[in-house]
Parts: structure tokens; C-alpha cells; sequence
């Protein structure tokens, strides 16, 4: 996606936000993070940090991105924002390679998945065949890197030859096809035997689950999720035009993001309930128990590699975006050519891919804060650089920025500036000011206490 262009089209700039929210977020990691915390708690506290924070956030970042019309450092610069804000810029930046390095290991699971449904899992249906094939598979490092790198290098092919013409199209295909087939697993895990009881453990919080570990996670998951609090979607939105309705598009894109999710969580827990499995399982749980669902369905091994490949998909979208942020930063402000960029990223991505790959064989033991490589990328990525850059996000767009240009940039195009502001952009400006910060701040807070 080349600096100077701009999407064309209403759905090339939904597909691009969405197709980058839309990803290994919500159908792998929504589920096992719900799993581990208390399901329909964890699914309240979700929803409201989307809503409540997470809308206003992408809503902040879009008009940065689109006012600037610049990557993430060039846009501090260009609002002449004291060097304290910049920070933002390099948090960021950082959050970019942490979250591509284990990002791109699970990418790396759906080609081996494709592979493993084409060959019918090995005639494995069991739970406990399943889950030792899963193990088997994550332990070999070699494997696991091979398949990692892959997934790196078809990202950073496709990125070096321009994103819009490529991907844009294909996504615009792929997404609608993930929505129906998600759909058609949700109508399918309606009729398996644990249903009843994986619906009630995802949509019925029990209120005493909701402690520091659900909360902080359930912020984290809503920041990853949207792809919010690191300037992917500033980057995006230097790409929109000037008709582009920000508000409007940040609640579709939180809407829909939200349901891709929700329906993950439809598809899995009943599942998870029928097959006996645990639904504290962790980041193996998607893995085990979806193959488990195929086997049930007739041409069972063709719906599970139409699956993996579109979760390869959605992954792409997404990794393509984290990626543009950093290879914007590298053409506009380091002035290298799109392809030199595309390479030195590659290479050095790789190699933080390579550490979290082994993080389940044979660096299992290697532990940093008491953490293997891949947990410590996803912890500090989404618990705290991406909410400490939405907060910082926020302070910036409803303190710092001068009011007229964010309700400028908030409202309609073509508004009359001296009519009222509509309830809408009053509500995302309030929730900048106050609610963003003051939310984040208290549970980081609670988190240290
Ligand atoms: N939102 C993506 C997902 O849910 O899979 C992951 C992601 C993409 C996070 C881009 C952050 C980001 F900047």
C-alpha cells in the first residue's frame, strides 16, 4: 500500500480495518482466553472495553491517521506534539515485532492444520489422540519454525508487492466466505450433545469470576482484538479519504469483530463440553477441539481445510497490517524503498518468530519473568503496551488536540461546523477525555497493587 494512495472505496476501507481486527484474535485466542477466565465473565467485561473504550480508541487513532495523512512517528512530527507523545509512535513500533514474533507461530499451526485436515488428522478423533498429535506437532521445533517462516514469508511477499491490489481483493472474497462458514459451525455446534452447557458457560457471567487476572485480560483481549493502542489503524487511516465517516466505521468494525468472536465461542465451547476437554485448555484449545467438530460433519476433512485456510486468511490480513505499520515507519521516515524495508523486517521478525516457536519444545524451560518467550510477547503486548499506547491515545486526542480539529475530523463530512455535535462524537470525545484514561490507569494500577 503505497504512501500516496488512498482506499477507493467505503468497503476497501471497512474490509482493510476489519480484515486487520479480524484475525487468530478472535477465533483462537477469544476462546481459550474466555476458557481460562470464567467464560461469560470474561465475555461481559469483554464487550464493555470494547464498547466503552475500545470504539472511542479507534475512533482516536483515525483521526490522528487521517488528519496527519502519516505513519505513526511521522504524525507525532507533523502535529508538532512535545517529544514525550513520539512514545506512543515507539510503543508501537515494539508491539509490531512482539506481537508478529508468537502471532506468526499460530499462523504458522493453520498451514500445519491444512496440511493435518487434508491427510484426515491421521485418523485421529479422539480427544486424547488429538491432543497428543497437537503436542507432537508443537514440540518439534523444526516443524513448527519451517511452517512459521512460511507464514512469515508469504506475509512479507505480499506486503512488498503492494497490499491493496493483492490482498485487498482477496480478502474481500475471503472475509464474507469466513462469515459463512463460521455460521454454519455455529448451527452445527447447536445440535451437539454438551451444547446446552457450553452456551451457558459463555453467556451466563457468573459475577465472581470477574477478578484482576479476567479483567486485565479481558482489556488486553479488546485492544488485540481491534488492533487498537499501536497505530495500525493510524496507519490505515492516513490511507482514507476525507468521506470517510470515523465514528461510523469504528462501531462497524467493533461490531463485527465482536461477533466473529462471539460465534468462535459458539462454535467451541459446545464442542469443548461434548468431547470432554478442558475449556482452561490455553492457546492448544482451538487445535484440539475443532477437529474434533470436523469429524463429526460429512466430508468432514474438506469443511476443516476450508476452515484452516481461511483462518490463514484472516491471519494474513491481520499480520499484514501489524506489518505495514513498521514498513510505513521504515519507507516515510527512513526514506528505504518498500522492498529493502520489507527485508529487514522479514529477517528480524523471523528470528523473534523462530525463539517463540521453540517456546513449546526445546526452549520450554527458558523463561523470562517466569514466562516462555511466547507468553511474554502476547503478556506484554496486549496486557500492556497496547493498552499503555490506547491510553496514552487518548489522553493526547481529548486533551491535547486542538477541540476543533477532532470534531472536525469526528463528524460528518461536509457538517456545518457551527451545528450541534452530534450525541455520537460527544460521547466518543467524553470517553477519550475521561473514561479511557481513567480506566486504564486504575487497573494498571490494581495490577501493581
Ligand atoms: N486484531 C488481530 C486479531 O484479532 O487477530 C491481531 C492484531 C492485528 C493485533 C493488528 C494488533 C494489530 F495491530
Amino acid at each position: 500500500m503505497a504512501n500516496e494512495t488512498k482506499f477507493s472505496t467505503k468497503l476497501g476501507v471497512i474490509a482493510a480495518t476489519v480484515g486487520s481486527a479480524v484475525g487468530l484474535g478472535n477465533i483462537w485466542r477469544f476462546p481459550y482466553e474466555a476458557g481460562m477466565h470464567g467464560g461469560g465473565a470474561f465475555l461481559l467485561v469483554y464487550v464493555l472495553f470494547v464498547l466503552l473504550i475500545g470504539v472511542p480508541v479507534v475512533a482516536g487513532e483515525f483521526v490522528i491517521g487521517r488528519y496527519t495523512g502519516s505513519n505513526v512517528v511521522g504524525a507525532f512530527k507533523k502535529l508538532k506534539a512535545a517529544p514525550f507523545w513520539h512514545s506512543v509512535a515507539y510503543i508501537g513500533l515494539l508491539s509490531s515485532l512482539l506481537i508478529l514474533g508468537f502471532y506468526s507461530v499460530v499462523a504458522g499451526w493453520t498451514v500445519e492444520y491444512i496440511y493435518q485436515a487434508v491427510t484426515g488428522f491421521g485418523g485421529a478423533t479422539s480427544e486424547e489422540a488429538l491432543h497428543s498429535q497437537f503436542d507432537s506437532f508443537t514440540t518439534s521445533g523444526g516443524r513448527q519454525i519451517f511452517w512459521t517462516l512460511l507464514f512469515l514469508a508469504i506475509n512479507f511477499l505480499v506486503i512488498s508487492r503492494g497490499v491493496r491490489k493483492g490482498i485487498e481483493k482477496v480478502s474481500n472474497v475471503l472475509m464474507p466466505m469466513l462469515f459463512a462458514i463460521l455460521f454454519v459451525f455455529c448451527v452445527n455446534a447447536l445440535f451437539l450433545p454438551g451444547a446446552a452447557e457450553g452456551l451457558s458457560f459463555l453467556f451466563h457471567p457468573d459475577f465472581s469470576k470477574i477478578d484482576l487476572p479476567t479483567v486485565l485480560n479481558a482489556m488486553g483481549q479488546a485492544f488485540f482484538s481491534l488492533s487498537v493502542g499501536m497505530g495500525v489503524l493510524m496507519t490505515y487511516a492516513s490511507y482514507f479519504s476525507s468521506s470517510t465517516r470515523l465514528v461510523n466505521t469504528s462501531v462497524t468494525t467493533a461490531l463485527l469483530d465482536t461477533l466473529v468472536a462471539v460465534m468462535a465461542g459458539i462454535i467451541i465451547f459446545p464442542a469443548v463440553f461434548s468431547f470432554g476437554a478442558t475449556p482452561a485448555a490455553g492457546p492448544r484449545l482451538v487445535f484440539e477441539v475443532l477437529p474434533s467438530i470436523f469429524t463429526t460433519l460429512p466430508g468432514g476433512s474438506l469443511w476443516a481445510a476450508l476452515f484452516f485456510v481461511l483462518l490463514f486468511v484472516a491471519a494474513l490480513t491481520s499480520t499484514i497490517s501489524l506489518s505495514e505499520v513498521v514498513i510505513a515507519w521504515f519507507i516515510g521516515e527512513w526514506k528505504i524503498s518498500r522492498v529493502k524495508a520489507t527485508v529487514i523486517y522479514g529477517i528480524a521478525t523471523g528470528l523473534l518468530s523462530s525463539l517463540c516457536a521453540l517456546s513449546f519444545g526445546p526452549l520450554a524451560g527458558a523463561k523470562v519473568f517466569g514466562m516462555t518467550f511466547f507468553d511474554l510477547f502476547d503478556f506484554a503486548s496486549s496486557n500492556i503496551l497496547l493498552p499503555l499506547g490506547g491510553m496514552l491515545i487518548a489522553v493526547y486526542t481529548g486533551w491535547m488536540l486542538p477541540r476543533r480539529i477532532l470534531r472536525a475530523q469526528l463528524s460528518a463530512p461536509g457538517r456545518d461546523p457551527g451545528a450541534p455535535t452530534p450525541a455520537g462524537v460527544r460521547l466518543v470525545i467524553f470517553s477519550l477525555r475521561f473514561i479511557c484514561p481513567l480506566a486504564i490507569l486504575a487497573i494498571f494500577v490494581w495490577g501493581l497493587l
